[in-house]
């Protein structure tokens, strides 16, 4: 059977961390969207280790990995994620799989996400500019390159194609960038790529799920970045909700088994674009503080504020999440008092729903007051420790949710997780 594995709010739930405490448990992790614009931080021997097109199951023996179809792969920054890996005394040739059909970012997508976002100028999405976008533009626009097409005979040929015809859009743009240094790298790493084990991956995965493997799907970037439920045009370029397990892996939904989503017990947010709970006094600088809260991939600052709930119950909704898994719950432990959204107030009239546009001008996000607590909790070993007020906080998200939380993560750690 499949577990999905997603964040709900928008990206950095501290994913990568949990697929990590979860990896020993399954046969296979695979990535199902999204490429290196995620930033997965995971803490193995101590050590700081940032996953980015690679899943975070490669630190368990046992388990397989593979990268789904319906990711982007960048061979550059794919053969660098490889090495920092490798490394660490892994040997990714045993434990790592690419499927054929994984769409590939090109130097020009890089050169043409920096474009697009320079000409949008103050209306920018705040893109990671990994080329992202471009890629999966390519994917749908039927011009893609895949990593199957590397070992053709004619791989340069249809790569030169392809960049000409990105060569017509960032003459439109009127952007000039020498890509020449990037296109040396990147023939250098399509070269690694074609060593990797890359395999039919929707054969690869359900021969496992015939056989009776357990597989976990791990999500990038959050629900709320999907593109077509979230706050668009302030979103990713891929469907980061369950239903992207089953087109990005080849899987038919009949093997998914448990929904699992990943929430900060507040909420974040890099980039531009909507988000009703952001604070922009203190309080949202505290939590930036305490939560080291700057991106894994870009080193912004993301935007802080206090947990949605109505932003969480509508991707809950999407995916049909069925247990929770609370994250940075320690962060909170600096305040008094904290707040959770439970309706927005539009032009004075209350909602519990996601409207079509949320436009930050016109939500009041409703409040409700919790108690904050007075210790600290990071070294806590069981959910019974956990102060009252803390408990009292993570019944009232499951409430809301109707969803039980399962876990309660209480640090970064591989270890600091409790089970409910
Ligand atoms: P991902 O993209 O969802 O995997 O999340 P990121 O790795 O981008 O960001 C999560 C950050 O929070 C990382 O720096 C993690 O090490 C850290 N983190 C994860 N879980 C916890 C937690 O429970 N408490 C604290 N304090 N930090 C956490
Ligand atoms: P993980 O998997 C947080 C955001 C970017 C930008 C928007 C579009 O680590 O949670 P893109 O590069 O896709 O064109 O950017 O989406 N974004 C993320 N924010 N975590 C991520 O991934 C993100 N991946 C993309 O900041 O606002
Ligand atoms: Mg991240």
């Amino acid at each position: 059977m499949v577990d999905v594995l997603l964040g709900l709010q928008w990206g950095d739930e501290g994913k990568g961390k949990i697929v990590d405490y979860f990896a020993g448990k399954y046969d296979v992790i695979a990535r199902f969207q999204g490429g290196p614009n995620a930033g997965h931080t995971l803490y193995v021997n101590g050590k700081k280790v940032v996953l980015r097109t690679i899943p975070s199951g490669v630190f368990h023996d046992k388990t397989i990995n593979l990268i789904g179809s319906g990711v982007v792969l960048d061979p550059v920054a794919f053969k660098q994620e490889c090495e920092q890996i490798a490394a660490l005394g892994i040997d990714l040739k045993k434990n790592l799989f690419i499927a054929d059909r994984t769409h590939i970012i090109v130097p020009s997508h890089r050169a043409l996400d920096k474009a697009s976002e320079l000409s949008k100028g103050n209306d920018k999405i705040g893109s990671t500019l990994k080329g992202i976008g471009p890629a999966y533009m390519d994917k749908t626009g039927r011009n893609g390159l895949r990593v199957g097409d590397v070992l053709a005979a004619d791989f340069q040929a249809r790569y030169e194609k392809l960049k000409l015809k990105h060569q017509h859009l960032l003459d439109g743009y009127n952007f000039n960038e020498d890509i020449s240094e990037w296109e040396t790298e990147f023939f250098d790493a399509v070269e690694f790529l074609k060593s990797m084990n890359i395999v039919n991956g929707e054969y690869f995965l359900n021969e496992k799920l015939k056989a009776g493997q357990q597989v976990l799907a791990e999500g990038a970037q959050g629900s709320m970045l999907d593109v077509d439920f979230g706050t668009y045009p302030f979103v990713t370029s891929s469907n980061t909700v369950s239903a992207g397990a089953c087109t990005g892996l080849g899987i038919a939904p009949r093997w998914i088994r448990d929904v699992i989503g990943v929430t900060k017990a507040y909420c974040t947010r890099v980039g531009s674009g909507p988000f009703p709970t952001e604070l922009y006094d203190e309080t949202g600088d505290k939590l930036r503080a305490a939560g080291n809260e700057f991106g894994a991939v870009t080193a912004r600052p993301r935007r802080c504020g206090w947990i949605d709930l109505v932003a969480l119950r509508y991707t809950s909704m999407l995916s049909g999440v069925t247990k929770l898994v609370m994250t940075k719950s320690d962060v909170l432990d600096a305040f008094d008092e904290l707040y959770a959204c439970t309706a927005y107030e539009i032009n004075g009239v209350k909602t519990e729903n996601v409207p079509y546009q949320i436009n930050e001008a016109d939500i009041k996000p409703v409040w409700e007051q919790f108690n904050g607590w007075s210790e600290p909790t990071a070294n806590c070993k069981q959910y019974d420790e956990l102060p009252l007020e803390m408990k009292t906080f993570v019944s009232a998200v499951e409430k809301y949710l109707e969803v039980p939380v399962a876990y309660v993560s209480n640090g970064p750690g591989r270890d600091q997780i409790l089970e409910k």
